[in-house]
């Protein structure tokens, strides 16, 4: 998911807002949205209050970069 733009993964129906986000996901913009994604996000389906521990965010980020684009955990 790093280093791909928001609302575009094959065979999932986003909403407009997450396909119209213009987000690219890199590490910044995710810590940003994670912390409140409907703000980042308006409109986006994603019901989810928002993860503000710093800790617990980078931890997110490591868990999500063992995945490459295909979902499939990297060597
Ligand atoms: C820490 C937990 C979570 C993380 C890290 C996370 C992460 C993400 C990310 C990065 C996206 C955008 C995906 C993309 O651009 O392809 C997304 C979308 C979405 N997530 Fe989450 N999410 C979390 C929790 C949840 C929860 C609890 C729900 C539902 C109860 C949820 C439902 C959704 C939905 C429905 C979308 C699509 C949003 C849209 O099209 O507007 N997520 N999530």
């Amino acid at each position: 998911m790093i280093g791909q733009k928001a609302g575009t993964r094959d065979g999932y129906g986003y909403s407009a807002a997450m396909k119209e986000s213009g987000l690219n996901w890199d590490d910044a913009t995710f810590a940003d949205y994670i912390q409140n994604p409907r703000t980042k996000v308006p409109g986006t389906k994603m019901i989810y209050a928002g993860l503000k521990d710093e800790k617990r965010i980078a931890d997110l980020l490591a868990f999500l970069k063992q995945f490459d684009a295909s979902g499939n955990k990297g060597g």
